[in-house]
């Protein structure tokens, strides 16, 4: 009889365990994100098995996007995934809304569809046409007027309008219906510069209605948006959405620079930049709402922890890595002197956008090239 009830009592042990293991590998039990989509496992022969996921990140600019994106460039790069990657340099669109004829045929892949699109582009539904299942969609926001004096300092826009920004916001941000009308620099930059990033037409930057309506699609589209003001938050909540390791990260300020560029604006400045920026304020807005929100649900003691935690990670990786720090990038953002003989992630961690960009061009035309003198040797009886 005894023996009989141990025997169960295994039984219902392991029942019990299996039916734990069961229910946490599909989801069944929650963790506070909704949208957790998880892609077939990576390549067979991989000892670990960990989730593959797959991102598009909207580039906004001047919102710390050249820092998320090195984050996701590693990512993808480490895991060999299929970036849509512009033929040169690092836009493929904008001012132009993207559109499929923008993808090269020589990074193209054999289904046309693609693992991580990171740079920069101006956002149009047809997006979704190009990302594998399961696609993750992802942006950064940053207080519009805040981005407004970084954009007009990083840009030279001083020297495009021949006057500095308090005069600029006097001569020609005075007036919100025809400051609606200033050409964009570069055909590109300008105010509202989110929302345009996002895909909006300039035309419905004074009109609420459009401007919410334009709002609730990037909320429904958008599976998590970042707030540059709370960096290191949001890439804690962010691993926790992918369930990638805190380590995965990591990052080393990219394409930032001090603030001995800022000038100082005056109420008056800083009331009119609000107004002409009305579309990017409402943006701003709704997403640092659904931010707290999020940051309740996940709990803000835990989220401190996580800083803490990726705070010390990238302090490791600056002792590791790094032998000085200067400001020689573009604009004079801050660059990286690598240590003699670092680790190969010092390398890419380090690394800015465009050099990054080319060297995953080079894999992925490599990659491709491969793959369609095989595909060529096949079709040939
Ligand atoms: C698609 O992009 C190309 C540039 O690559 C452009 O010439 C064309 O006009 C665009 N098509 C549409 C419908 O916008
Ligand atoms: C594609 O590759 C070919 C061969 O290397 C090269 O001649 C061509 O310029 C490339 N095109 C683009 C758009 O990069
Ligand atoms: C901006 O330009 C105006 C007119 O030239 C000048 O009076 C003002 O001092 C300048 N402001 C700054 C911060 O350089
Ligand atoms: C503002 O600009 C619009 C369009 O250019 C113009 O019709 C209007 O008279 C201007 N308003 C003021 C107060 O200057
Ligand atoms: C900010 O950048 C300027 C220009 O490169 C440099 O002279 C200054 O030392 C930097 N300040 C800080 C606090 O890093």
């Amino acid at each position: 009889m005894r023996f009989i009830k141990i025997k169960y009592g295994f039984a219902y042990i392991v029942i019990l365990l299996t039916l734990i293991t069961f229910l946490i590998s599909f989801n069944f039990i929650p963790t506070g994100f909704e949208h957790r989509t998880i892609i077939e496992s990576k390549s067979p022969q991989s000892a670990t098995v960990t989730e593959t996921k797959r991102i598009f990140f909207m580039k906004t600019h001047k919102c710390a996007s050249s820092t998320v994106q090195n984050i996701l460039m590693r990512f993808g790069h480490m895991e060999n995934l299929d970036f849509l990657l512009p033929n040169m340099n690092n836009y493929i669109g904008n001012p132009i809304h993207f559109n499929t004829s923008m993808i090269s045929n020589n990074y193209s892949t054999e289904d046309g569809k693609f693992d991580m699109f990171v740079h920069h582009t101006r956002y149009s539904q047809e997006i979704k046409s190009v990302m594998r299942p399961g696609t993750i969609y992802v942006t950064i926001l940053r207080e519009p007027t805040a981005l407004f004096q970084s954009l007009y300092s990083f840009y030279h826009f001083d020297k495009k309008y021949k006057c500095n920004l308090t005069q600029f916001i006097s001569d020609r941000l005075s007036n919100k219906s025809s400051a609606n009308q200033i050409k964009r620099y570069s055909n590109k930059l300008g105010i509202n510069q989110m929302n345009w990033d996002l895909g909006m037409d300039t035309d419905d930057f004074v009109n609420t209605d459009k401007i919410n309506e334009h709002i609730n699609m990037i909320e429904r589209d958008f599976d998590f948006v970042m707030i540059f003001e709370y960096l290191d938050a949001s890439l804690v909540l962010f691993a926790h959405l992918m369930q990638w390791p805190l380590e995965q990260m990591a990052y080393l300020p990219l394409n930032t620079r001090n603030n001995t560029y800022k000038q100082i604006l005056s109420n008056y400045d800083i009331n009119r930049l609000i107004q002409v920026n009305m579309a990017d304020n409402m943006l701003y807005t709704r997403f640092i709402q659904k931010f707290k929100k999020m940051i309740n649900e996940y709990g803000i003691e835990k989220l401190k922890k996580g800083i803490k935690s990726l705070m010390a990670i990238n302090q490791k990786i600056l002792e590791t890595c790094v032998q000085s720090v200067a400001n020689k990038g573009y604009a004079r953002t801050t660059s990286y002197k690598l240590k003699a003989n670092t680790k190969t992630m010092c390398k890419y961690i380090a690394m800015n956008e465009l050099k990054y960009t080319s060297h995953l061009r080079e894999i992925q035309y490599e990659r491709q090239k491969k793959y369609k003198a095989l595909d060529k040797l096949m079709n040939n009886n």
